[in-house]
């Protein structure tokens, strides 16, 4: 089995602040990956390139084998994307809200 996200040395930044210094991670096909860091470390904006919601100014990810910079429309097709807050419905199950 591969891995369904892969980033290699991603780097974004906004104006002068470097939100992303080089960032490399993978997440082999079936497991849970999660990212942690203090606010600011830029969780969320290595989500919204792996989501293709934002282009890095270096580096690469695929998403369920699909480059990120040259094929958003097939990463897309592919993921869900739900944001930080508010995600979870009470009233369903697990199983559900993941449908
Ligand atoms: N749209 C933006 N314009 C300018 N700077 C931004 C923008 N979004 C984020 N930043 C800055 O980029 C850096 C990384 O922010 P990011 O939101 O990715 O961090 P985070 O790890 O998700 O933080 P948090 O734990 O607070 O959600 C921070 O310094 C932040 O202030
Ligand atoms: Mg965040």
């Amino acid at each position: 089995m591969g891995n369904t996200i892969e980033a290699t040395g991603l780097e974004l930044s906004y104006g002068s602040t470097r939100a992303l210094a080089g960032v490399d991670l993978a997440a082999p096909e079936g497991t849970v990956l999660g990212v942690l860091g203090p606010n600011g470390a830029g969780k969320t904006t290595a989500v919204r390139v792996l989501a293709t919601l934002l282009r890095a100014d270096a580096g690469s990810a695929r998403v369920c084998g699909h480059d990120v910079a040259t094929e958003p429309h097939r990463v897309r097709e592919l993921i869900g994307l739900t944001g930080q807050y508010a995600s979870v419905d009470e009233d369903l199950t697990g199983r559900q809200n993941l449908g």
